[in-house]
């Protein structure tokens, strides 16, 4: 597979099988992802993979703060503006989740909600210390992880929505106070009876977004 056709392959995932990862595909995929640049080499990645009974708990300490209306906290904060151009291509996520999955579209929340069913969980993170550079490494860490998945046969979606409660992730994975949990990205084997998955997400042309200067 050449790093285009994984390109290309990645999608994100919104219902997986109750099957668990094997731990050495999850090793290969972070230990490939360690090659993921960083500001001065500074490697600010700190990494909690959350399954089995830990990832259970934090399912259920989720479901529980959802049942009570806990407003959702992620540490790193949704923006509150976007330009009109991002927003336009947001207003079009939902109509062309509709176009492709119809009515399991529905379970867009539910699914959020349900970590996506996912048997497992990564967890970025960083010491709070740090910014947007580190931010920066973090998700170029995102992608290595995503796009070496696709080689194991692993699919992902990265979501805030794993991230809403950090309070529960710090309580039932252990995660102190001075490290900023910054996304989640779940992994596993997709579900492809879950019509949800049929979602293909469209991209502005590359025209429309690249100025050539020479
Ligand atoms: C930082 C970030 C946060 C995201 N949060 C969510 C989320 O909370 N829930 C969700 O369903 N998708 C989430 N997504 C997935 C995006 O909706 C998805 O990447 C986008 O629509 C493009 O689709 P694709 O990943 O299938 O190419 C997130 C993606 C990123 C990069």
């Amino acid at each position: 597979m050449t790093v285009k056709e994984a390109l290309a392959a990645r999608r994100s995932m919104r219902a997986f099988k109750n099957q668990p990862v094997e731990r050495e595909k999850l090793r290969a995929i972070l230990e490939a992802s360690l090659k993921t640049p960083s500001w001065a080499n500074s490697q600010p990645w700190q990494i909690v993979v959350a399954e089995g009974a830990a990832l259970e708990r934090v399912r259920a300490g989720y479901a529980k703060c959802y049942a009570d209306g806990v407003p959702a906290s992620p540490e790193v904060a949704r923006p509150d503006k976007w330009p009109e151009a991002c927003k336009e291509r947001q207003r079009g996520l939902y109509p062309a989740m509709l176009r492709d999955c119809g009515d399991a579209a529905g379970q867009f929340g539910a699914l959020n909600q349900r970590m996506f069913d996912a048997p497992c969980v990564i967890f970025l993170c960083m010491d709070t210390m740090l910014g947007h550079w580190s931010l920066y490494d973090l998700g170029a860490f995102s992608q290595s992880v995503m796009l070496a998945a696709v080689e194991e046969g692993l699919d992902t979606i990265p979501a805030i929505t794993l991230v809403n409660y950090p309070e529960v992730l710090r309580r039932e994975l252990k995660i102190p106070e001075n490290t900023k949990i910054a996304i989640g990205i779940a992994i596993g084997y997709v579900d492809e009876d879950n019509a949800i998955n049929n979602f293909r997400s469209d991209r502005t042309p590359l025209d429309d977004i690249t100025v050539f200067c020479s």
